[in-house]
Protein backbone atom coordinates (compact mmCIF):
# COMPACT_ATOMS: atom_id res chain seq x y z
CA UNK A 1 0.00 0.00 0.00
CA UNK A 2 1.15 3.83 -0.96
CA UNK A 3 0.29 6.28 1.70
CA UNK A 4 1.02 9.71 0.71
CA UNK A 5 1.69 12.92 2.70
CA UNK A 6 -1.03 14.44 1.15
CA UNK A 7 -3.66 14.58 -1.37
CA UNK A 8 -4.33 17.47 -2.83
CA UNK A 9 -7.39 17.02 -4.78
CA UNK A 10 -9.35 15.52 -1.70
CA UNK A 11 -11.95 19.01 -2.16
CA UNK A 12 -12.29 18.93 -5.93
CA UNK A 13 -12.85 14.87 -5.99
CA UNK A 14 -15.94 15.44 -3.73
CA UNK A 15 -17.65 18.57 -4.80
CA UNK A 16 -16.41 18.58 -8.56
CA UNK A 17 -20.06 19.47 -10.21
CA UNK A 18 -20.28 22.04 -7.53
CA UNK A 19 -17.00 23.34 -8.29
CA UNK A 20 -17.29 23.83 -12.31
CA UNK A 21 -20.96 24.97 -12.31
CA UNK A 22 -19.43 27.90 -10.13
CA UNK A 23 -16.50 28.48 -12.29
CA UNK A 24 -18.11 28.16 -15.22
CA UNK A 25 -21.06 31.06 -13.91
CA UNK A 26 -17.91 33.23 -13.04
CA UNK A 27 -15.41 32.53 -16.61
CA UNK A 28 -19.02 33.44 -17.98
CA UNK A 29 -19.58 36.79 -16.09
CA UNK A 30 -16.15 38.35 -16.74
CA UNK A 31 -15.67 39.45 -13.65
CA UNK A 32 -12.59 37.99 -12.72
CA UNK A 33 -11.54 39.87 -9.40
CA UNK A 34 -12.97 41.91 -6.52
CA UNK A 35 -16.39 41.29 -7.64
CA UNK A 36 -19.57 39.36 -5.09
CA UNK A 37 -17.77 36.37 -4.50
CA UNK A 38 -14.29 37.89 -3.21
CA UNK A 39 -16.81 40.98 -1.38
CA UNK A 40 -19.35 37.62 0.32
CA UNK A 41 -15.78 35.83 1.01
CA UNK A 42 -14.27 38.68 3.03
CA UNK A 43 -17.68 38.66 4.77
CA UNK A 44 -17.57 35.26 5.77
CA UNK A 45 -13.74 35.43 7.20
CA UNK A 46 -14.73 38.31 9.35
CA UNK A 47 -17.62 36.09 11.16
CA UNK A 48 -15.64 33.21 11.29
CA UNK A 49 -12.75 34.63 12.88
CA UNK A 50 -15.29 37.00 14.95
CA UNK A 51 -13.10 39.80 13.53
CA UNK A 52 -14.53 43.43 12.33
CA UNK A 53 -12.82 43.28 9.34
CA UNK A 54 -10.98 40.76 6.75
CA UNK A 55 -9.16 41.49 3.38
CA UNK A 56 -8.08 39.00 1.22
CA UNK A 57 -4.98 39.23 0.13
CA UNK A 58 -2.37 37.14 -2.36
CA UNK A 59 -1.12 34.73 0.46
CA UNK A 60 -0.41 34.55 4.32
CA UNK A 61 2.99 35.69 3.29
CA UNK A 62 1.92 38.79 1.89
CA UNK A 63 -0.51 38.82 4.51
CA UNK A 64 1.84 39.18 7.48
CA UNK A 65 4.32 41.78 5.50
CA UNK A 66 1.41 43.70 5.31
CA UNK A 67 0.77 43.14 8.96
CA UNK A 68 4.04 44.32 10.20
CA UNK A 69 4.30 47.11 7.60
CA UNK A 70 0.76 48.54 8.83
CA UNK A 71 1.67 48.62 12.15
CA UNK A 72 5.14 50.21 11.05
CA UNK A 73 7.94 47.79 11.27
CA UNK A 74 10.79 49.89 9.35
CA UNK A 75 14.78 49.20 9.18
CA UNK A 76 16.29 48.54 12.50
CA UNK A 77 13.28 47.11 14.56
CA UNK A 78 13.18 44.51 16.63
CA UNK A 79 10.32 41.35 16.41
CA UNK A 80 9.89 39.10 18.45
CA UNK A 81 9.13 35.74 16.90
CA UNK A 82 9.32 31.82 18.15
CA UNK A 83 12.27 30.31 15.20
CA UNK A 84 10.11 26.77 15.04
CA UNK A 85 7.58 28.46 12.13
CA UNK A 86 7.62 28.22 8.09
CA UNK A 87 10.04 30.61 6.61
CA UNK A 88 7.56 32.96 5.61
CA UNK A 89 7.23 33.57 9.16
CA UNK A 90 10.71 35.26 8.69
CA UNK A 91 10.54 36.46 5.35
CA UNK A 92 8.07 38.78 5.96
CA UNK A 93 9.91 40.36 9.35
CA UNK A 94 12.75 40.42 6.41
CA UNK A 95 11.05 42.20 3.89
CA UNK A 96 10.41 45.32 6.61
CA UNK A 97 13.94 45.70 7.37
CA UNK A 98 13.21 44.23 10.93
CA UNK A 99 15.52 42.67 12.89
CA UNK A 100 14.21 39.05 14.21
CA UNK A 101 14.90 38.03 17.68
CA UNK A 102 14.50 34.38 18.33
CA UNK A 103 12.49 33.03 21.79
CA UNK A 104 12.50 29.28 21.94
CA UNK A 105 9.03 27.22 22.13
CA UNK A 106 7.28 25.11 24.51
CA UNK A 107 8.34 21.49 24.24
CA UNK A 108 4.68 20.93 25.19
CA UNK A 109 3.01 22.60 22.13
CA UNK A 110 5.93 23.64 19.69
CA UNK A 111 4.68 27.32 20.03
CA UNK A 112 5.68 30.56 21.72
CA UNK A 113 7.33 29.44 25.38
CA UNK A 114 5.30 32.36 27.11
CA UNK A 115 7.99 31.74 30.18
CA UNK A 116 10.64 33.35 28.20
CA UNK A 117 8.79 35.97 25.75
CA UNK A 118 8.80 38.60 28.64
CA UNK A 119 12.28 38.39 29.75
CA UNK A 120 13.00 39.07 25.27
CA UNK A 121 11.25 42.35 25.32
CA UNK A 122 13.31 45.05 25.30
CA UNK A 123 12.91 48.84 24.29
CA UNK A 124 13.73 48.09 21.23
CA UNK A 125 11.00 45.61 20.42
CA UNK A 126 8.00 46.83 18.40
CA UNK A 127 6.26 43.96 17.39
CA UNK A 128 5.55 40.37 18.75
CA UNK A 129 4.58 37.48 16.01
CA UNK A 130 2.79 34.73 17.64
CA UNK A 131 2.34 31.79 15.99
CA UNK A 132 -0.67 28.99 15.82
CA UNK A 133 1.09 25.70 14.71
CA UNK A 134 -0.03 22.13 13.87
CA UNK A 135 -3.94 22.70 14.32
CA UNK A 136 -3.77 23.83 17.87
CA UNK A 137 -4.24 27.37 18.98
CA UNK A 138 -1.81 28.57 21.89
CA UNK A 139 -2.87 27.81 25.21
CA UNK A 140 -1.89 30.70 26.67
CA UNK A 141 -2.75 33.12 24.02
CA UNK A 142 -4.89 35.55 25.67
CA UNK A 143 -1.90 35.96 28.51
CA UNK A 144 0.14 37.00 25.59
CA UNK A 145 -1.98 39.19 24.38
CA UNK A 146 -2.04 41.21 27.57
CA UNK A 147 1.87 40.90 28.24
CA UNK A 148 1.77 42.55 24.53
CA UNK A 149 -0.83 45.09 25.52
CA UNK A 150 0.88 45.88 28.96
CA UNK A 151 3.89 46.47 26.68
CA UNK A 152 2.01 48.86 24.01
CA UNK A 153 3.94 46.43 21.97
CA UNK A 154 1.65 44.86 18.70
CA UNK A 155 0.58 41.10 18.15
CA UNK A 156 0.25 39.75 15.32
CA UNK A 157 -1.05 36.35 14.76
CA UNK A 158 0.59 34.14 12.55
CA UNK A 159 -2.64 31.82 11.87
CA UNK A 160 -1.77 30.46 8.83
CA UNK A 161 -2.79 27.10 9.65
CA UNK A 162 -5.39 28.48 12.29
CA UNK A 163 -8.65 28.46 10.41
CA UNK A 164 -11.90 27.55 12.22
CA UNK A 165 -9.75 26.74 15.64
CA UNK A 166 -11.69 27.80 18.76
CA UNK A 167 -10.35 27.52 22.48
CA UNK A 168 -13.27 27.96 24.43
CA UNK A 169 -15.33 29.82 21.85
CA UNK A 170 -12.68 32.18 21.05
CA UNK A 171 -11.23 32.06 17.86
CA UNK A 172 -7.37 31.73 16.97
CA UNK A 173 -7.64 34.30 14.69
CA UNK A 174 -9.51 36.56 17.10
CA UNK A 175 -6.85 37.54 19.29
CA UNK A 176 -3.99 40.44 19.01
CA UNK A 177 -4.00 43.55 17.02
CA UNK A 178 -3.71 41.66 13.31
CA UNK A 179 -4.23 38.13 12.64
CA UNK A 180 -3.22 36.19 9.23
CA UNK A 181 -4.34 33.21 7.77
CA UNK A 182 -3.47 31.34 4.76
CA UNK A 183 -5.68 29.41 1.96
CA UNK A 184 -2.19 27.64 0.31
CA UNK A 185 -3.57 24.22 -0.76
CA UNK A 186 -2.35 22.29 2.03
CA UNK A 187 -4.28 24.00 4.49
CA UNK A 188 -7.76 23.33 5.85
CA UNK A 189 -9.61 25.71 3.96
CA UNK A 190 -7.77 26.28 0.80
CA UNK A 191 -7.18 28.10 -2.49
CA UNK A 192 -6.14 25.77 -5.45
CA UNK A 193 -3.72 28.05 -6.31
CA UNK A 194 -2.63 30.96 -3.17
CA UNK A 195 -4.05 33.25 -1.18
CA UNK A 196 -4.27 34.85 2.21
CA UNK A 197 -6.22 37.39 4.11
CA UNK A 198 -5.84 39.83 7.05
CA UNK A 199 -8.14 39.97 10.35
CA UNK A 200 -8.32 43.27 12.14
CA UNK A 201 -10.83 45.07 14.65
CA UNK A 202 -9.46 48.83 13.95
CA UNK A 203 -10.56 50.29 11.17
CA UNK A 204 -6.83 52.27 10.04
CA UNK A 205 -5.15 48.92 10.07
CA UNK A 206 -8.27 47.76 8.02
CA UNK A 207 -7.63 50.66 5.35
CA UNK A 208 -3.76 50.41 5.34
CA UNK A 209 -4.03 46.56 4.67
CA UNK A 210 -6.57 47.01 1.81
CA UNK A 211 -4.19 49.98 0.15
CA UNK A 212 -0.71 48.37 0.45
CA UNK A 213 -2.45 45.11 -1.27
CA UNK A 214 -4.25 47.19 -4.10
CA UNK A 215 -1.39 49.61 -5.50
CA UNK A 216 -1.87 52.21 -2.27
CA UNK A 217 -5.15 53.06 -3.84
CA UNK A 218 -7.91 54.92 -1.73
CA UNK A 219 -10.68 56.45 -3.57
CA UNK A 220 -9.15 56.31 -7.18
CA UNK A 221 -5.87 57.71 -5.84
CA UNK A 222 -2.72 56.01 -5.51
CA UNK A 223 -1.71 57.29 -1.45
CA UNK A 224 1.05 55.60 -0.94
CA UNK A 225 3.61 52.71 -2.37
CA UNK A 226 1.28 49.61 -2.71
CA UNK A 227 1.54 46.34 -4.01
CA UNK A 228 -0.49 44.13 -5.96
CA UNK A 229 -1.98 41.57 -3.66
CA UNK A 230 -5.10 39.69 -4.64
CA UNK A 231 -6.84 36.71 -5.29
CA UNK A 232 -9.66 35.66 -8.23
CA UNK A 233 -13.16 35.50 -8.11
CA UNK A 234 -12.51 31.36 -8.86
CA UNK A 235 -10.27 31.04 -5.65
CA UNK A 236 -12.69 33.41 -3.98
CA UNK A 237 -15.63 31.18 -5.09
CA UNK A 238 -13.70 27.96 -3.99
CA UNK A 239 -12.62 28.82 -0.81
CA UNK A 240 -16.32 29.59 -0.03
CA UNK A 241 -17.33 26.20 -0.73
CA UNK A 242 -14.87 24.90 1.35
CA UNK A 243 -16.32 27.47 4.65
CA UNK A 244 -19.55 26.00 4.07
CA UNK A 245 -17.84 22.43 4.45
CA UNK A 246 -15.75 23.05 6.94
CA UNK A 247 -17.75 21.74 10.02
CA UNK A 248 -17.38 18.53 8.30
CA UNK A 249 -14.08 18.85 7.20
CA UNK A 250 -13.05 19.59 10.88
CA UNK A 251 -14.96 16.94 12.27
CA UNK A 252 -12.89 14.48 9.89
CA UNK A 253 -9.39 15.67 10.98
CA UNK A 254 -10.90 14.94 14.40
CA UNK A 255 -12.03 11.86 13.63
CA UNK A 256 -8.22 10.89 11.70
CA UNK A 257 -6.57 12.63 14.56
CA UNK A 258 -8.55 10.42 17.26
CA UNK A 259 -7.55 7.45 15.41
CA UNK A 260 -3.92 8.28 15.52
CA UNK A 261 -4.08 8.69 19.07
CA UNK A 262 -5.90 5.37 20.56
CA UNK A 263 -3.64 3.21 17.60
CA UNK A 264 -0.48 4.85 18.51
CA UNK A 265 -1.25 5.15 21.97
CA UNK A 266 1.43 3.01 24.34
CA UNK A 267 4.45 3.07 22.20
CA UNK A 268 7.29 4.33 24.96
CA UNK A 269 9.67 5.90 22.22
CA UNK A 270 7.17 7.99 20.55
CA UNK A 271 5.39 11.52 22.33
CA UNK A 272 2.22 11.88 20.58
CA UNK A 273 0.72 15.79 20.15
CA UNK A 274 -1.21 17.54 22.96
CA UNK A 275 -4.53 19.05 22.18
CA UNK A 276 -4.46 22.59 23.46
CA UNK A 277 -7.91 23.90 22.37
CA UNK A 278 -11.00 23.13 22.62
CA UNK A 279 -11.43 22.77 18.67
CA UNK A 280 -8.96 22.40 17.14
CA UNK A 281 -8.82 21.16 13.58
CA UNK A 282 -5.83 18.87 13.11
CA UNK A 283 -4.02 20.67 9.97
CA UNK A 284 -0.62 18.52 10.81
CA UNK A 285 -0.21 15.03 13.03
CA UNK A 286 3.30 15.70 14.52
CA UNK A 287 4.79 12.51 16.30
CA UNK A 288 8.11 13.01 18.10
CA UNK A 289 11.33 10.21 18.83
CA UNK A 290 14.51 10.11 18.91
CA UNK A 291 14.80 7.39 16.15
CA UNK A 292 12.80 9.93 13.71
CA UNK A 293 15.38 9.93 11.01
CA UNK A 294 15.20 5.96 11.22
CA UNK A 295 11.34 5.76 11.34
CA UNK A 296 10.99 8.08 8.60
CA UNK A 297 13.46 5.89 6.16
CA UNK A 298 11.62 2.64 7.28
CA UNK A 299 8.01 4.05 6.78
CA UNK A 300 9.19 5.52 3.06
CA UNK A 301 10.37 1.52 2.45
CA UNK A 302 6.90 0.70 3.60
CA UNK A 303 5.07 3.01 1.09
CA UNK A 304 4.43 6.01 3.51
CA UNK A 305 5.42 9.50 3.10
CA UNK A 306 6.35 11.61 5.79
CA UNK A 307 7.34 15.43 6.13
CA UNK A 308 9.50 17.03 8.71
CA UNK A 309 8.46 20.47 10.03
CA UNK A 310 10.57 22.04 10.94
CA UNK A 311 14.21 20.03 10.54
CA UNK A 312 15.50 23.86 9.84
CA UNK A 313 15.32 26.43 12.73
CA UNK A 314 14.49 30.32 11.62
CA UNK A 315 17.62 31.11 12.91
CA UNK A 316 19.53 29.05 10.96
CA UNK A 317 18.22 29.75 7.68
CA UNK A 318 20.23 30.78 4.99
CA UNK A 319 18.35 33.87 4.53
CA UNK A 320 18.84 35.18 8.11
CA UNK A 321 22.91 35.00 7.47
CA UNK A 322 25.22 37.81 7.30
CA UNK A 323 21.90 40.03 8.86
CA UNK A 324 21.43 41.30 12.21
CA UNK A 325 18.91 38.99 14.19
CA UNK A 326 18.98 37.74 17.87
CA UNK A 327 18.58 34.48 18.89
CA UNK A 328 17.84 33.50 22.90
CA UNK A 329 18.37 30.28 24.32
CA UNK A 330 16.98 27.88 21.81
CA UNK A 331 17.26 24.34 23.25
CA UNK A 332 13.78 23.30 22.63
CA UNK A 333 13.09 24.46 19.32
CA UNK A 334 16.55 22.86 18.70
CA UNK A 335 15.74 19.25 20.15
CA UNK A 336 11.88 19.46 18.37
CA UNK A 337 13.52 19.68 14.99
CA UNK A 338 15.47 16.84 15.21
CA UNK A 339 12.44 14.77 16.71
CA UNK A 340 9.46 15.92 14.98
CA UNK A 341 7.62 13.89 11.92
CA UNK A 342 4.71 14.53 10.48
CA UNK A 343 2.19 11.82 9.33
CA UNK A 344 -0.51 11.54 6.70
CA UNK A 345 -3.68 13.64 7.58
CA UNK A 346 -6.25 14.92 5.08
CA UNK A 347 -10.01 14.24 5.10
CA UNK A 348 -10.43 11.24 2.71
CA UNK A 349 -7.41 9.47 3.95
CA UNK A 350 -8.86 6.09 4.94
CA UNK A 351 -9.13 4.09 7.86
CA UNK A 352 -7.20 1.56 6.10
CA UNK A 353 -4.91 3.84 5.53
CA UNK A 354 -4.62 5.01 9.28
CA UNK A 355 -4.08 1.31 10.32
CA UNK A 356 -1.61 0.72 7.77
CA UNK A 357 0.69 3.78 8.87
CA UNK A 358 0.16 2.83 13.01
CA UNK A 359 0.78 -0.93 11.80
CA UNK A 360 4.35 -0.18 10.36
CA UNK A 361 4.79 2.68 13.56
CA UNK A 362 4.36 -0.07 15.76
CA UNK A 363 6.16 -2.69 14.00
CA UNK A 364 9.38 -0.55 13.56
CA UNK A 365 9.35 -0.26 17.77
CA UNK A 366 9.26 -3.83 18.26
CA UNK A 367 12.20 -4.76 15.65
C1 LIG B 1 2.99 28.98 9.81
C2 LIG B 1 2.89 29.50 8.41
N1 LIG B 1 3.07 30.80 8.18
C3 LIG B 1 2.96 31.33 6.95
C4 LIG B 1 2.69 30.53 5.87
C5 LIG B 1 2.64 31.15 4.50
O1 LIG B 1 1.40 31.01 3.89
P1 LIG B 1 1.22 31.26 2.31
O2 LIG B 1 1.70 30.03 1.62
O3 LIG B 1 -0.25 31.48 2.15
O4 LIG B 1 2.02 32.45 1.96
C6 LIG B 1 2.48 29.15 6.04
C7 LIG B 1 2.19 28.28 4.89
O5 LIG B 1 2.54 27.14 4.81
C8 LIG B 1 2.59 28.61 7.35
O6 LIG B 1 2.41 27.31 7.59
Amino acid sequence: MNVPFFRYDWFFQENREQIISVHEEIMSSGRYVYGEYTQKLEKQLAELCNRKFATTVGSCSDALFFALQSVGIKDGDEVIVPPFSFVATLDSILRCGGVPVFVDISPEHFMLDIAKLEDAITQRTKAIVMVQLFGNCHPQQETINKIAQKNGIPLIIDAAQAVGIKSNGISAAKVGDIACISFDPTKIVSAYGTGGAVLTDDENTYTTIKKLANHGICNGTPEIAGYNSKISEQEAAYILLQIEKLPQTMARMNEVSEKYLSQLNGIEEIVLPHKCCTEPNCHKFVISTDKRDELRNYLKDNGIETKIHYATLLSEQKIVKGRKFLKHNLSNAEKASKQVLSLPIYPNITDEEISYVCQHIKAFFCR
